[in-house]
């Protein structure tokens, strides 16, 4: 059965629409990821799910039971949805003992203190945090913060946790530790999580399945390895995996492409999906990884020129125009490539995508 259920949610603001007709569902025990730009909705479908915010249309449904439906003016007040939240500022009580912060949910439903003076310590435990229990949360560093904020959400073991940005905060190395942790966590409480976020590097590491939203829409959801390989529309194949997107045409139905670029013998010979007939215009999107640069020996192909590039350690990150277009390229290895230097773009993959 199915945790949390979302059917035709929709919420604007005045009139400006800001989710529109989501509907989803997340099993028990599921690692689900909102991953979109900023202002796409992310934060507001977290509130309407914890109840922060009421929608306008559509309904929610957590562990079987309706918390809320639109149209009947029916809704369950936070505290009694079940949820645990974590908000990208921790919102950790200032003048509060780290014990005391992590009984609190326990605390406000009147729980015997023997009972929560135990569950704080396997709730530290689980978290890696004994010791501290008595200093505040000025005392400790952002990503010890971090997770109180966790201990917290999880103590009072909510059918949902929902986690808003938990890492933006911390700096990239702690993000990188953090993000184990949390999915550690996760796994060994077996608790249903929606983690938003709009670092594409998370949702993909993280979650059983990430769900795309881009103005309040959603674009796709499916498994980490089917949004990167198979991404649904151009949206998608750009904003998770930075793909190069070319305008082109179909030349004919053995996937052989015409880049619109500019350039005026720019042919690529590509897989294309169903249902694509001959002249159709199309996006071909190409990832910065997919593509090779070569010395330029004027044998035909994909010409281009190098406009910068930079050294990343483990790689080169070129810029690169072809046609009236600016090519990204990661290159392995350390080759310098000099600006200006005429090259020749191979395509290793790439995919066509309806314009
Ligand atoms: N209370 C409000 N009143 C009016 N507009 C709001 C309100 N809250 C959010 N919005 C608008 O709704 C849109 C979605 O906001 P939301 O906070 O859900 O975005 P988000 O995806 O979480 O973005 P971010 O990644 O920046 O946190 C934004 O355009 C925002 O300005
Ligand atoms: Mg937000």
């Amino acid at each position: 059965m199915a945790q949390l259920v979302l059917e035709g949610v929709s919420k604007n603001f005045g009139r400006t629409p800001v989710l529109e007709g989501l509907s989803l569902e997340v099993a028990k025990g599921e690692f689900l990821s909102f991953l979109g730009p900023s202002g796409c909705g992310k934060t507001t479908a977290l509130r309407l799910i914890a109840g922060l915010l009421e929608p306008d249309t559509g309904s929610i449904a957590i562990g079987g039971r309706c918390v809320c439906q639109a149209g009947r003016g029916y809704s369950l007040p936070p505290e009694e949805r079940q949820v645990g939240m974590v908000f990208q500022s921790y919102a950790l009580w200032p003048h509060m003992r780290i014990r005391e912060n992590v009984a609190y949910p326990l605390k406000l439903k009147g729980y015997p203190r023997k009972e929560i003076e135990e569950r704080v310590q396997k709730m530290l435990a689980l978290v890696d945090l004994q010791g501290l229990e008595d200093r505040y949360p000025h005392q400790l560093s952002g990503g010890q913060q971090q997770r109180v904020a966790l201990a917290r959400a999880l103590i009072a073991e909510p059918l949902v946790l929902l986690l808003d940005e938990p890492l933006s905060n911390l700096d990239a190395k702690l993000r990188e530790k953090m993000r184990l942790e949390i999915k550690d966590i996760q796994e060994r409480v077996g608790a249903t999580v929606i983690y938003v976020t709009h670092d594409q590097v998370e949702a993909l590491t993280m979650s059983d399945r990430i769900a795309i939203l881009c103005q309040g829409r959603l674009q796709q959801l499916d498994t980490p390895v089917a949004i990167y390989e198979r991404p649904a529309n151009t949206f998608v194949a750009d904003f998770v995996g930075s793909s190069n997107l070319l305008p082109a045409r179909v030349v004919n139905t053995d996937g052989r492409l015409l880049l619109l670029n500019g350039h005026p013998d720019a042919f690529l010979q590509l897989p294309l999906p169903a249902g694509i007939s001959s002249g159709q215009e199309v996006k071909v999107a190409l990832r910065p990884e997919a593509l090779l640069l070569k010395p330029w020996r004027g044998n035909g192909g994909l010409q281009g020129r190098v406009l910068r590039s930079f050294y990343r350690g483990r790689e080169v990150e070129c810029f690169v125009a072809v046609g009236n277009q600016t090519l990204r390229v990661l290159m392995p290895g350390k080759t310098a490539w000099v600006p200006g230097q005429e090259v020749e773009v191979e395509v290793k993959e790439g995919l066509v995508l309806v314009a």
